[in-house]
């Protein structure tokens, strides 16, 4: 019995059963690389969903976590620590926003955003303003797996099970200004937004939907939430995927000088700080009016190591120019996939920003089938909504990277459209 083997059957039996897990143990990384138990390579293309933006073993992460590890991993927010505030210089910086909360995950930085948002608007209502509890989500949106980030999150199979969600969440068709004008109302409180979806297909808004959610909100006091934890942090080439959309129309009190759509709040987790658990909210001040010492907090978010590792993380990516990096990588990507959908048919589109790229193939089929065939030549991405071929790779990736898996792709591609056209020689047929 191999140690995989052990260890998958000691996690059938003792383990509840919600991942589906590809059969390979990993042991260790380098760069772009994962290494399995047998030491053979994996070119990451997926980075922990999202997650380990500098790559593996890289020299500035472990130095921040040794040195840390040798100060202070955990004291607690009853008392200061030097990382917070350190952190939250640069993050308000780098947001164009006011204040900052820490937590752990994506799904809580998410729900602590929600609960922020529905006590403005108590406060606010205490002020005499006319403004409901109601949040509009987008179609396709996923936020997390807690009650206030799953009931914001729309397929319904993350949600009915769990069933009853948190009350008072509507659904708009994505991108659908006329959708998002009929359901606004002063019963809403605040319009949920990821800028690029992610678990919905890596689907950027249109610059006209942020801009008339930005205007709709500002029209009656109601927030403004960008949720940027698969998109922000430099995945896209910027610090946050909002700073891609230019202020058009919004209102001059809440269009900030930034000189992009500013949202009220925003939160970030993922490739905060590079794979240690991490994850923020951020505000404007005039948000935070609504939060005061007790309502809210964390045992564990914003702990010493954690904050350590994001400020090295976010310094090197400054020092790096890793921004325009990501920008250069991403583009070449794209073009190498709009290359390859010229000659291969079932690609029906490519998009994305930055390192946050997609191609979409015409059978969910066909898309389960490239995930396992890149797996077979050492190359990880997964397949999102059904059909969408989802790439986050490390922001450390080059155009070397990108060729190798083109040409994979391209090897499998050729070979299924071969098996789909012989159906008799025993191939898979996708369509
Ligand atoms: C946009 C977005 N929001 C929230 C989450 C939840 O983050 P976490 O899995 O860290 O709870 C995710 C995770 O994929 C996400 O992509």
């Amino acid at each position: 019995m191999t140690r995989l083997d052990q260890i998958r059957a000691i996690e059938a039996k003792l383990l509840l059963p919600t991942y589906d897990r590809n059969p390979i143990l990993f042991t260790g990384g380098e760069g772009v690389n994962l290494i399995d138990e047998q030491g053979q390579r994996y070119l990451d293309l997926l980075s922990g969903i999202g997650v380990n933006s500098l790559g593996y073993r890289h020299p500035v992460i472990e130095d921040a976590i040794a040195r840390q590890s040798r100060k202070l991993i955990h004291t607690s927010n009853l008392y200061y620590h030097e990382g917070q505030a350190e952190l939250a210089l640069r993050l308000t910086e780098h947001t164009g926003l006011d204040r900052a909360f820490f937590a752990n995950t994506g799904t809580e930085a998410w729900e602590g955003a929600l609960k922020l948002a529905r006590a403005y608007a108590t406060l606010r209502r205490s002020e005499g303003a006319n403004i409901g509890t109601k949040f509009l989500a987008l179609e396709q949106s996923f936020h997390g797996r807690t009650y206030g980030a799953m009931s914001t999150t729309y397929k319904a199979k993350y949600r009915e099970p769990f069933a009853p969600v948190v009350p008072g969440v509507e659904f708009v068709r994505f991108n659908d200004i006329d959708d998002l004008r009929a359901q606004f109302s002063t019963d809403v409180c605040a319009i949920l937004v990821e800028a690029i979806q992610g678990e919905g297909g890596i689907r950027p808004l249109t610059q006209e939907f942020l801009a008339e959610a930005r205007a709709l909100a500002s029209s009656t006091g109601a927030l403004l939430l960008i949720d940027e934890i698969q998109s922000g942090m430099g995945r896209t080439g910027k610090w946050c995927a909002y700073q891609h959309y230019g202020i058009s129309g919004a209102p001059a009190d809440r269009s900030s000088s930034v000189g992009w759509i500013q949202p009220d709040i925003t939160t970030l987790a993922k490739p905060l700080a590079g794979g240690v658990p991490l994850g923020a909210v951020l505000c404007t001040e005039e948000v935070s009016r609504a939060i005061h010492a007790g309502m809210h907090g964390t045992t564990f978010g914003g702990g010493p190591l954690a904050c350590a590792v994001a400020i090295a993380v976010i310094d090197h990516i400054e020092k790096e120019g890793l921004l325009a990096h990501i920008t250069e990588v991403g583009d070449y990507f794209q073009q190498q996939l709009r290359t390859l959908a010229a000659r291969h048919e079932c690609i029906v589109d490519v998009r994305g920003r930055g390192l946050m790229v997609a191609a979409e193939v015409d059978s969910a089929e066909l898309g389960k089938t490239v995930v396992a065939e890149m797996l077979k030549r050492h190359i990880l991405i997964n397949c999102t909504s059904d059909t969408v071929l989802r790439f986050l790779p490390p922001y450390i990736l080059e155009r070397a990277h990108v060729d190798t898996a083109i040409a994979a792709l391209d090897a499998i591609l050729t070979e299924q459209a071969a098996h789909a056209a012989a159906p008799s020689a025993g191939g898979q047929h996708h369509a």
